[in-house]
Protein backbone atom coordinates (compact mmCIF):
# COMPACT_ATOMS: atom_id res chain seq x y z
CA UNK A 1 0.00 0.00 0.00
CA UNK A 2 1.53 3.93 -0.37
CA UNK A 3 1.51 6.32 1.69
CA UNK A 4 -1.87 7.53 -0.61
CA UNK A 5 -3.61 4.89 -0.42
CA UNK A 6 -3.45 5.33 3.74
CA UNK A 7 -6.03 7.76 3.66
CA UNK A 8 -9.96 6.67 2.46
CA UNK A 9 -11.65 8.72 0.67
CA UNK A 10 -15.14 8.43 0.91
CA UNK A 11 -17.52 10.56 -1.83
CA UNK A 12 -21.19 10.88 -2.27
CA UNK A 13 -22.73 8.94 -5.56
CA UNK A 14 -22.00 11.25 -8.18
CA UNK A 15 -20.72 11.31 -11.99
CA UNK A 16 -17.79 12.55 -10.79
CA UNK A 17 -17.22 9.86 -8.06
CA UNK A 18 -18.34 7.60 -10.29
CA UNK A 19 -15.33 8.35 -12.56
CA UNK A 20 -12.87 8.92 -9.84
CA UNK A 21 -13.78 5.03 -9.11
CA UNK A 22 -13.37 3.77 -12.67
CA UNK A 23 -9.93 5.50 -12.93
CA UNK A 24 -9.01 3.98 -9.84
CA UNK A 25 -10.08 0.36 -10.71
CA UNK A 26 -8.32 0.60 -14.23
CA UNK A 27 -5.24 1.28 -12.50
CA UNK A 28 -5.68 -1.86 -10.08
CA UNK A 29 -6.69 -0.36 -6.87
CA UNK A 30 -9.72 -1.24 -4.60
CA UNK A 31 -12.94 0.71 -4.04
CA UNK A 32 -15.81 0.32 -1.72
CA UNK A 33 -19.27 0.54 -3.61
CA UNK A 34 -22.89 0.18 -2.88
CA UNK A 35 -24.95 -2.96 -3.82
CA UNK A 36 -28.67 -3.05 -3.85
CA UNK A 37 -27.52 -6.29 -0.76
CA UNK A 38 -24.61 -5.01 0.64
CA UNK A 39 -21.60 -2.74 -0.10
CA UNK A 40 -18.76 -4.51 -2.07
CA UNK A 41 -14.82 -4.49 -2.33
CA UNK A 42 -14.79 -3.75 -5.86
CA UNK A 43 -11.35 -4.08 -8.13
CA UNK A 44 -10.62 -5.76 -11.39
CA UNK A 45 -11.69 -9.12 -12.03
CA UNK A 46 -9.40 -9.82 -14.54
CA UNK A 47 -5.43 -8.33 -12.78
CA UNK A 48 -4.97 -10.90 -10.41
CA UNK A 49 -2.80 -8.30 -8.48
CA UNK A 50 -5.46 -5.98 -7.85
CA UNK A 51 -7.79 -9.11 -7.06
CA UNK A 52 -5.02 -9.92 -4.57
CA UNK A 53 -5.51 -6.54 -2.63
CA UNK A 54 -8.84 -7.79 -1.90
CA UNK A 55 -8.03 -10.51 0.02
CA UNK A 56 -5.29 -8.11 1.88
CA UNK A 57 -8.12 -6.06 2.58
CA UNK A 58 -10.53 -8.09 3.85
CA UNK A 59 -7.92 -10.08 5.36
CA UNK A 60 -9.65 -13.19 3.47
CA UNK A 61 -8.22 -16.74 2.93
CA UNK A 62 -7.10 -17.00 -0.44
CA UNK A 63 -9.23 -20.17 -1.13
CA UNK A 64 -12.47 -18.21 -0.41
CA UNK A 65 -13.55 -17.21 -3.61
CA UNK A 66 -14.55 -13.80 -4.95
CA UNK A 67 -18.28 -12.85 -6.90
CA UNK A 68 -17.76 -11.03 -10.26
CA UNK A 69 -19.93 -8.49 -11.15
CA UNK A 70 -21.18 -7.95 -14.31
CA UNK A 71 -23.30 -5.01 -15.74
CA UNK A 72 -24.96 -6.71 -18.92
CA UNK A 73 -25.55 -9.94 -20.06
CA UNK A 74 -22.70 -9.69 -23.08
CA UNK A 75 -20.53 -9.29 -19.67
CA UNK A 76 -22.26 -12.04 -17.51
CA UNK A 77 -21.32 -14.28 -20.84
CA UNK A 78 -17.88 -12.83 -21.32
CA UNK A 79 -16.62 -14.52 -17.41
CA UNK A 80 -19.20 -17.84 -17.29
CA UNK A 81 -20.28 -20.25 -19.91
CA UNK A 82 -23.72 -19.38 -19.16
CA UNK A 83 -26.65 -22.80 -19.63
CA UNK A 84 -30.16 -22.55 -20.06
CA UNK A 85 -31.07 -22.82 -17.19
CA UNK A 86 -28.67 -19.77 -16.29
CA UNK A 87 -30.20 -18.36 -18.98
CA UNK A 88 -33.96 -18.16 -17.84
CA UNK A 89 -32.90 -16.82 -14.14
CA UNK A 90 -31.11 -13.99 -15.70
CA UNK A 91 -33.80 -13.18 -17.93
CA UNK A 92 -36.11 -13.17 -14.51
CA UNK A 93 -34.29 -11.95 -11.95
CA UNK A 94 -31.26 -9.80 -13.19
CA UNK A 95 -30.21 -7.46 -12.23
CA UNK A 96 -30.68 -8.25 -8.54
CA UNK A 97 -29.55 -9.91 -5.73
CA UNK A 98 -29.13 -13.60 -7.14
CA UNK A 99 -25.60 -15.14 -7.53
CA UNK A 100 -25.23 -17.66 -10.29
CA UNK A 101 -22.24 -20.31 -10.02
CA UNK A 102 -21.37 -21.20 -13.32
CA UNK A 103 -18.25 -22.69 -15.77
CA UNK A 104 -15.57 -20.04 -15.92
CA UNK A 105 -14.03 -18.79 -18.80
CA UNK A 106 -10.15 -18.87 -19.31
CA UNK A 107 -10.30 -15.01 -19.53
CA UNK A 108 -10.41 -14.93 -15.73
CA UNK A 109 -7.42 -15.85 -13.38
CA UNK A 110 -7.32 -18.70 -11.23
CA UNK A 111 -6.86 -16.13 -7.52
CA UNK A 112 -10.37 -14.72 -8.67
CA UNK A 113 -12.27 -17.63 -8.09
CA UNK A 114 -9.80 -19.80 -5.15
CA UNK A 115 -8.75 -21.59 -7.60
CA UNK A 116 -11.42 -23.42 -8.79
CA UNK A 117 -13.18 -23.93 -12.12
CA UNK A 118 -16.49 -22.26 -11.66
CA UNK A 119 -17.24 -18.87 -11.20
CA UNK A 120 -19.76 -16.68 -9.17
CA UNK A 121 -21.53 -14.57 -11.22
CA UNK A 122 -23.73 -11.20 -10.24
CA UNK A 123 -25.51 -8.54 -11.84
CA UNK A 124 -26.18 -6.31 -9.13
CA UNK A 125 -28.98 -3.53 -9.54
CA UNK A 126 -28.00 -0.56 -7.72
CA UNK A 127 -27.57 2.21 -10.22
CA UNK A 128 -23.67 3.48 -8.89
CA UNK A 129 -22.76 -0.30 -9.24
CA UNK A 130 -23.43 -0.45 -12.27
CA UNK A 131 -22.76 2.99 -13.35
CA UNK A 132 -18.95 1.99 -12.00
CA UNK A 133 -19.30 -1.10 -13.93
CA UNK A 134 -19.83 0.37 -17.11
CA UNK A 135 -17.75 3.14 -17.09
CA UNK A 136 -14.43 1.21 -15.68
CA UNK A 137 -15.31 -1.06 -18.85
CA UNK A 138 -14.78 -4.26 -16.20
CA UNK A 139 -15.77 -7.31 -14.55
CA UNK A 140 -15.33 -6.53 -11.25
CA UNK A 141 -14.34 -9.20 -8.30
CA UNK A 142 -16.47 -7.92 -5.37
CA UNK A 143 -16.93 -9.54 -1.80
CA UNK A 144 -19.07 -8.19 0.76
CA UNK A 145 -16.86 -5.04 2.13
CA UNK A 146 -16.17 -5.86 6.02
CA UNK A 147 -13.43 -7.61 7.45
CA UNK A 148 -13.38 -11.35 6.85
CA UNK A 149 -15.39 -12.86 9.43
CA UNK A 150 -17.52 -10.13 10.50
CA UNK A 151 -21.00 -8.37 9.90
CA UNK A 152 -21.39 -7.32 6.02
CA UNK A 153 -21.74 -3.33 5.85
CA UNK A 154 -24.89 -1.95 4.99
CA UNK A 155 -23.88 1.41 4.89
CA UNK A 156 -20.70 3.20 3.91
CA UNK A 157 -20.00 4.28 7.90
CA UNK A 158 -19.50 0.25 8.20
CA UNK A 159 -17.16 0.23 5.17
CA UNK A 160 -15.38 3.30 6.78
CA UNK A 161 -15.48 1.48 9.90
CA UNK A 162 -14.03 -1.74 8.60
CA UNK A 163 -11.79 0.27 5.66
CA UNK A 164 -10.40 2.96 6.57
CA UNK A 165 -6.94 3.28 5.62
CA UNK A 166 -6.87 0.20 3.87
CA UNK A 167 -7.92 1.18 0.28
CA UNK A 168 -8.58 4.53 -1.39
CA UNK A 169 -11.64 4.76 -2.40
CA UNK A 170 -15.38 4.41 -0.56
CA UNK A 171 -18.62 5.80 -2.72
CA UNK A 172 -21.70 6.18 -0.14
CA UNK A 173 -24.72 5.39 -1.94
CA UNK A 174 -27.05 5.31 0.84
CA UNK A 175 -28.37 2.24 3.14
CA UNK A 176 -28.44 -1.01 0.76
CA UNK A 177 -32.26 -1.88 0.19
CA UNK A 178 -32.17 -5.40 0.92
CA UNK A 179 -29.13 -5.45 3.32
CA UNK A 180 -28.20 -9.59 2.89
CA UNK A 181 -26.26 -10.53 0.46
CA UNK A 182 -27.24 -12.04 -2.80
CA UNK A 183 -29.17 -15.21 -2.93
CA UNK A 184 -26.13 -17.93 -3.94
CA UNK A 185 -27.30 -20.74 -6.82
CA UNK A 186 -24.81 -23.54 -8.61
CA UNK A 187 -25.72 -24.46 -11.35
CA UNK A 188 -22.80 -26.62 -12.19
CA UNK A 189 -24.28 -30.33 -11.28
CA UNK A 190 -26.96 -31.45 -13.16
CA UNK A 191 -29.08 -30.53 -10.10
CA UNK A 192 -29.52 -26.73 -9.11
CA UNK A 193 -28.19 -26.24 -5.46
CA UNK A 194 -28.55 -23.10 -3.24
CA UNK A 195 -25.54 -22.31 -1.60
CA UNK A 196 -26.39 -19.45 -0.05
CA UNK A 197 -29.62 -18.11 0.93
CA UNK A 198 -30.92 -14.34 -0.31
CA UNK A 199 -33.36 -12.62 -0.59
CA UNK A 200 -34.39 -13.97 -3.65
CA UNK A 201 -35.60 -17.95 -2.25
CA UNK A 202 -35.56 -21.45 -3.81
CA UNK A 203 -39.16 -21.53 -4.26
CA UNK A 204 -39.31 -18.10 -6.28
CA UNK A 205 -36.33 -19.88 -7.81
CA UNK A 206 -38.37 -22.93 -8.48
CA UNK A 207 -41.09 -21.47 -10.31
CA UNK A 208 -38.85 -20.25 -13.08
CA UNK A 209 -36.66 -23.43 -13.88
CA UNK A 210 -40.01 -25.61 -12.56
CA UNK A 211 -37.39 -27.83 -10.85
CA UNK A 212 -37.07 -28.54 -7.46
CA UNK A 213 -33.88 -26.46 -5.80
CA UNK A 214 -31.63 -28.72 -3.58
CA UNK A 215 -30.37 -26.75 -0.22
CA UNK A 216 -26.69 -27.54 0.19
CA UNK A 217 -26.73 -28.91 4.13
CA UNK A 218 -24.17 -26.36 5.53
CA UNK A 219 -26.41 -23.29 5.04
CA UNK A 220 -28.22 -24.36 8.12
CA UNK A 221 -25.80 -26.93 9.70
CA UNK A 222 -22.78 -26.85 11.22
CA UNK A 223 -19.81 -28.83 8.88
CA UNK A 224 -18.09 -31.82 10.18
CA UNK A 225 -14.77 -32.06 10.04
CA UNK A 226 -14.42 -34.52 7.41
CA UNK A 227 -17.29 -32.65 5.15
CA UNK A 228 -16.11 -30.72 1.90
CA UNK A 229 -17.76 -27.41 1.48
CA UNK A 230 -19.40 -26.72 -1.19
CA UNK A 231 -18.55 -23.30 -1.32
CA UNK A 232 -15.66 -22.72 0.06
CA UNK A 233 -17.25 -19.39 2.40
CA UNK A 234 -19.22 -22.44 4.33
CA UNK A 235 -15.82 -23.51 6.25
CA UNK A 236 -15.28 -19.95 7.50
CA UNK A 237 -16.78 -18.33 10.87
CA UNK A 238 -19.06 -15.70 9.48
CA UNK A 239 -21.07 -12.71 10.03
CA UNK A 240 -20.22 -12.58 13.59
CA UNK A 241 -19.93 -9.50 15.79
CA UNK A 242 -16.99 -9.07 18.63
CA UNK A 243 -20.16 -9.97 20.66
CA UNK A 244 -20.80 -13.74 21.46
CA UNK A 245 -24.59 -14.14 19.82
CA UNK A 246 -27.00 -17.09 21.32
CA UNK A 247 -29.64 -18.32 19.14
CA UNK A 248 -32.92 -18.72 21.07
CA UNK A 249 -35.77 -20.00 19.71
CA UNK A 250 -39.58 -19.84 20.81
CA UNK A 251 -42.62 -17.95 21.52
CA UNK A 252 -42.53 -14.03 22.65
CA UNK A 253 -43.46 -14.62 26.01
CA UNK A 254 -41.08 -17.53 26.22
CA UNK A 255 -38.03 -15.16 25.22
CA UNK A 256 -38.99 -12.52 27.40
CA UNK A 257 -39.21 -14.62 30.20
CA UNK A 258 -35.85 -16.46 28.80
CA UNK A 259 -33.75 -13.09 28.70
CA UNK A 260 -35.01 -11.22 31.46
CA UNK A 261 -33.78 -14.62 33.92
CA UNK A 262 -30.52 -14.24 32.16
CA UNK A 263 -29.75 -10.43 33.05
CA UNK A 264 -26.29 -9.63 33.63
CA UNK A 265 -23.80 -6.75 33.00
CA UNK A 266 -22.93 -6.71 29.37
CA UNK A 267 -25.67 -8.67 28.05
CA UNK A 268 -28.49 -7.87 25.70
CA UNK A 269 -31.39 -8.89 24.14
CA UNK A 270 -31.26 -9.45 19.90
CA UNK A 271 -35.00 -9.14 19.32
CA UNK A 272 -38.06 -8.24 17.62
CA UNK A 273 -39.35 -4.85 17.39
CA UNK A 274 -42.53 -6.50 18.99
CA UNK A 275 -40.27 -7.99 22.45
CA UNK A 276 -39.07 -5.07 23.19
CA UNK A 277 -41.81 -3.34 25.54
CA UNK A 278 -41.16 -6.24 28.01
CA UNK A 279 -37.30 -6.78 28.24
CA UNK A 280 -35.60 -5.70 31.57
CA UNK A 281 -32.43 -5.86 30.10
CA UNK A 282 -30.95 -3.53 27.29
CA UNK A 283 -31.55 -4.44 23.56
CA UNK A 284 -31.25 -3.70 20.02
CA UNK A 285 -34.30 -4.59 17.79
CA UNK A 286 -33.86 -5.99 13.72
CA UNK A 287 -37.05 -5.88 12.14
CA UNK A 288 -40.69 -7.08 12.91
CA UNK A 289 -41.18 -10.42 13.89
CA UNK A 290 -44.15 -10.61 11.03
CA UNK A 291 -42.20 -8.63 8.15
CA UNK A 292 -38.90 -10.71 7.55
CA UNK A 293 -38.07 -7.84 4.73
CA UNK A 294 -37.62 -5.44 7.54
CA UNK A 295 -35.75 -8.24 9.56
CA UNK A 296 -33.20 -8.83 6.83
CA UNK A 297 -32.83 -4.92 6.41
CA UNK A 298 -31.71 -4.36 9.82
CA UNK A 299 -29.65 -7.78 10.72
CA UNK A 300 -26.50 -6.78 10.06
CA UNK A 301 -26.55 -3.43 11.62
CA UNK A 302 -28.09 -4.43 14.59
CA UNK A 303 -25.07 -6.70 15.00
CA UNK A 304 -22.90 -3.81 14.48
CA UNK A 305 -24.56 -2.07 17.21
CA UNK A 306 -24.25 -4.21 19.53
CA UNK A 307 -20.12 -4.23 19.66
CA UNK A 308 -21.03 -0.42 19.36
CA UNK A 309 -23.08 -0.27 22.76
CA UNK A 310 -20.25 -2.38 24.32
CA UNK A 311 -22.74 -5.72 24.83
CA UNK A 312 -20.42 -8.98 25.29
CA UNK A 313 -23.31 -11.98 25.12
CA UNK A 314 -26.37 -11.07 23.14
CA UNK A 315 -29.71 -13.82 22.68
CA UNK A 316 -31.05 -13.14 19.28
CA UNK A 317 -34.28 -13.97 19.16
CA UNK A 318 -35.50 -16.17 16.45
CA UNK A 319 -38.17 -18.02 14.36
CA UNK A 320 -39.27 -19.18 11.20
CA UNK A 321 -41.64 -17.03 9.69
CA UNK A 322 -41.33 -18.01 5.90
CA UNK A 323 -38.90 -18.90 3.40
CA UNK A 324 -36.91 -15.48 2.97
CA UNK A 325 -36.50 -16.18 7.16
CA UNK A 326 -33.78 -18.78 5.75
CA UNK A 327 -31.46 -15.70 5.12
CA UNK A 328 -31.69 -14.28 8.51
CA UNK A 329 -31.85 -17.86 9.92
CA UNK A 330 -28.24 -18.71 8.20
CA UNK A 331 -26.72 -15.61 8.87
CA UNK A 332 -27.62 -15.73 12.57
CA UNK A 333 -26.39 -19.23 13.30
CA UNK A 334 -22.86 -18.25 11.65
CA UNK A 335 -22.96 -15.38 13.44
CA UNK A 336 -23.69 -16.60 17.09
CA UNK A 337 -21.31 -20.07 15.73
CA UNK A 338 -24.34 -22.70 15.52
CA UNK A 339 -25.11 -22.02 19.46
CA UNK A 340 -29.30 -22.49 19.86
CA UNK A 341 -31.44 -22.36 22.81
CA UNK A 342 -34.65 -23.99 22.23
CA UNK A 343 -37.23 -22.54 24.28
O1 LIG B 1 -24.61 -9.65 -2.32
C1 LIG B 1 -23.50 -10.11 -2.53
O2 LIG B 1 -23.34 -11.19 -3.10
C2 LIG B 1 -22.29 -9.28 -2.07
C3 LIG B 1 -22.30 -7.98 -2.86
C4 LIG B 1 -21.09 -7.12 -2.60
O3 LIG B 1 -22.47 -8.23 -4.21
N1 LIG B 1 -21.07 -10.01 -2.24
C5 LIG B 1 -20.73 -11.05 -1.42
O4 LIG B 1 -19.50 -11.63 -1.68
O5 LIG B 1 -21.45 -11.44 -0.53
P1 LIG B 1 -18.73 -12.56 -0.62
O6 LIG B 1 -17.39 -12.74 -1.22
O7 LIG B 1 -18.80 -11.98 0.71
O8 LIG B 1 -19.47 -13.93 -0.68
C6 LIG B 1 -19.28 -14.79 -1.79
C7 LIG B 1 -19.70 -16.18 -1.44
C8 LIG B 1 -18.65 -16.86 -0.58
O9 LIG B 1 -19.32 -17.62 0.41
C9 LIG B 1 -17.93 -17.76 -1.57
O10 LIG B 1 -17.40 -18.91 -0.96
C10 LIG B 1 -19.02 -18.10 -2.56
O11 LIG B 1 -19.82 -16.93 -2.66
N2 LIG B 1 -18.48 -18.42 -3.89
C11 LIG B 1 -17.81 -17.59 -4.72
N3 LIG B 1 -17.41 -18.24 -5.84
C12 LIG B 1 -17.84 -19.52 -5.70
C13 LIG B 1 -17.72 -20.69 -6.51
N4 LIG B 1 -17.08 -20.67 -7.68
N5 LIG B 1 -18.28 -21.83 -6.05
C14 LIG B 1 -18.93 -21.85 -4.87
N6 LIG B 1 -19.07 -20.79 -4.05
C15 LIG B 1 -18.53 -19.63 -4.46
MG1 LIG C 1 -18.94 -11.79 2.76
Amino acid sequence: MTALENITKLLQESTAAVEEAAALLKAGQVVGIPTETVYGLAANALNPAAVAKIYTAKGRPSDNPLIVHVADKGMFSSVACLTPKAEKLIAAFCPGPLTLVLNKKSVVPAVTCGGLTSIAVRWPSHPTAIAVIKASGLPLAAPSANLSGGPSPTTAAHVMADMAGRIPLVIDGGPCAVGVESTVLSLTDDKPLLLRPGYITAAEIEQVLVEKVEVANAVLHKMNDDETAPSPGMKYKHYAPKTEITVVTGSKEAYTDFVNANKKQGVFALCYEEDAGGLALPYVTYGSATNTKTQVNALFNALRELDEKGATNAYAHFNQVDQLSTAVHNRLLRAAAFKVIEL
